[in-house]
C-alpha cells in the first residue's frame, strides 16, 4: 500500500489517511502534521515554514521535498505508506516519482461550502494529531482527545480568511497535479461527503476498481 491522498483543505484527507494507514498497517505521513511539529519545536525548518503556513500558502518545494524524502527512507515506510498533503505541486510530484513508487492516488473532493464548515470547526490533538470536529465529528468528552486525553486545540490556519486563501492556493497550485496522476492511470476520484465510515467504504472500493 503506497498511496497518496489528494484534495482541498478540509476534504477529509487526514481523517481518511489515518484510517487507511491503520487498516493496512503502514505509516500515515502528513506533511502538514510534520511541519506543524517543527514549528511547535522551533527547529530551523519550523522557523522557515511558519510564515508560509500562517498565511495559508505553500512552504517552498525544496524544504518539503527533503523532509518527505527523509521520512520515506525510514524503516517503517519500506512496506508502504499513506501520504497526506504531499505532493502539492508539479515539482513535488516529479520529485516523488524519483524516490518512491506509488500504487494508488485518491482525489477526495467536496463542495466548497462544506470545506469551509469542516475546516473552521476542526479541532486537533497537539499530542497525537487525532482530528475532530466540534459538531460533525466530536470527541466523546468535549475538548478532549479520545485516544490520549490531551486538550484539543484549533489550528491557527483554520480561521475562515486563511481557509479561503488555502482553498484558492489549492485550486491554482495543487489541483492541476491530478492530471499528472490521471496520465499514469493511478487517479481515483472519491466524493468526501457523508459519514466518515461511508467515505472510507467508498475510498476502499475505489482502490479495488
Ligand atoms: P495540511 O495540514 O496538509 O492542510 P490541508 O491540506 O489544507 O488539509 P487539512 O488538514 O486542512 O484538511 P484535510 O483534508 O486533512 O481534512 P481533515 O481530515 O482534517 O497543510 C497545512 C499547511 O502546511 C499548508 O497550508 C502549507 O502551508 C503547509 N504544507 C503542508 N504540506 C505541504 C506541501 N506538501 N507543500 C507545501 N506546503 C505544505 O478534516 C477536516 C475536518 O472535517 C475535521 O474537523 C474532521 O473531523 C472533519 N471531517 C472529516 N471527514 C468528515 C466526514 N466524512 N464527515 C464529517 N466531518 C468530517
Amino acid at each position: 500500500m503506497r498511496a497518496i491522498l489528494l484534495g482541498p483543505p478540509g476534504a477529509g484527507k487526514g481523517t481518511q489517511a489515518a484510517r487507511l494507514a491503520k487498516r493496512f498497517r503502514v505509516p500515515h505521513i502528513s506533511t502538514g502534521d510534520y511541519l506543524r511539529r517543527h514549528v511547535a519545536e522551533g527547529t530551523a525548518l519550523g522557523r522557515e515554514a511558519e510564515p508560509y503556513i500562517a498565511q495559508g500558502v505553500l512552504v517552498p518545494d525544496a524544504l518539503v521535498i527533503q523532509m518527505t524524502h527523509e521520512r520515506l527512507q525510514e524503516p517503517d515506510a519500506r512496506e508502504g505508506f499513506v501520504l497526506d498533503g504531499f505532493p502539492r505541486t508539479r515539482g513535488q510530484a516529479e520529485a516523488l516519482a524519483e524516490f518512491a513508487a506509488i500504487d494508488h492516488v485518491v482525489h477526495l473532493f467536496l463542495d466548497p461550502a462544506d470545506l469551509i464548515k469542516r475546516s473552521t470547526g476542526r479541532r486537533v490533538c497537539p499530542a497525537c494529531d487525532a482530528v475532530y470536529h466540534t459538531f460533525l465529528n466530536p470527541p466523546k468528552e468535549k475538548g478532549q482527545c479520545d485516544d490520549c486525553g490531551s486538550a484539543l486545540i484549533q489550528r491557527e490556519d483554520d480561521r475562515e480568511d486563511v481557509v479561503r486563501r488555502r482553498i484558492e492556493v489549492y485550486e491554482v497550485e495543487s489541483e492541476p497535479i491530478t492530471a499528472f496522476y490521471e496520465e499514469q492511470e493511478l487517479l481515483r476520484d472519491v466524493y468526501g461527503s457523508g459519514l466518515v465510515v461511508e467515505v472510507s467504504e467508498r475510498l476502499l472500493s475505489s482502490l479495488e476498481s
